[in-house]
């Protein structure tokens, strides 16, 4: 079946009934079900370049954007405006050093490839996709944390209270946690907040991801953790 997705158009047309997948019987749709289902460049289209995209523009993308300038530059040293996209763009792709596979149920998430622990992690809309209960939620978390220099940075991007979220006309599970457990959660991995953003979910994406907002958090580890 084609994408129903329409980018010349304004409308974003959805069928009512959405395939329940291999895995998701459960309720939970698992690595297996992302290795043969989960499609990054349709999810790509749908949630950042399509009519939809155009919505989360002016919603979810400015609110993380702005974050993550707020963490990353001095009070004097901003983006820079005059740069052109065409040189950011260079400029991002030059600094990349390696693109590993990654499992955050894994002790070492990137097993068998071994690094140096980091200055800064960041994780966006990831955690709760991959994780089946809040167990598992808060063993990847300290996964994840393991990669992370004592005083590291975490940039933890989330959605709260999500049970689902649709790509290509097919349902995959998010597991559903609001605020307090999730700075529990972050605390109890070791770490102390530092910052914590929340931008309220636009009703136009409701047809696709029924999430209630999204949160911004930066936390470092601590030393003892
Ligand atoms: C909602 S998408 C988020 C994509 C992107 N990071 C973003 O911010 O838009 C969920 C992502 O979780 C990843 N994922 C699912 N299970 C995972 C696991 N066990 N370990 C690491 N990533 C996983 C999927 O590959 C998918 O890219």
């Amino acid at each position: 079946m084609g994408s129903p997705f329409k980018y010349s158009g304004i409308a974003i047309r959805l069928s009512v009934d959405f395939p329940v997948q291999r895995g998701m019987e459960s309720g939970f749709t698992d690595g297996d079900c992302y290795e043969k289902k989960f499609n990054p460049r349709i999810y790509l289209e749908t949630y950042y370049l399509s009519p939809l995209g155009e919505v989360l523009e002016k919603t979810f993308m400015p609110f993380v954007l702005t974050n993550l300038v707020k963490t990353f530059s001095s009070d004097t040293e901003l983006v820079s405006f005059r740069e052109k996209w065409t040189e950011k763009e260079k400029k991002l792709r030059d600094s990349i050093k390696q693109v590993l596979k990654c499992d955050v149920h894994q002790t070492n998430p990137l097993d068998p490839v071994e690094l140096e622990p980091v200055d800064c992690l960041m994780t966006s809309l990831c955690l709760e996709a991959a994780c089946k209960d809040k167990a598992a939620y808060c063993a990847a978390l300290r996964n994840v944390t393991s990669l992370l220099k004592p005083d590291g940075v975490l940039i933890l991007i989330s959605d709260l209270n999500e049970s689902y979220y649709i790509v290509d006309e097919l349902k995959f599970s998010s597991l559903k946690f609001d605020q307090a457990f999730l700075e529990s959660a972050i605390k109890e991995a070791g770490y102390e907040i530092d910052g914590f953003e929340i931008c309220v979910a636009s009703d136009h994406i409701k047809s696709l991801v029924d999430c209630e907002a999204t949160i911004f958090l930066v936390a470092h580890k601590c030393k003892n953790a």
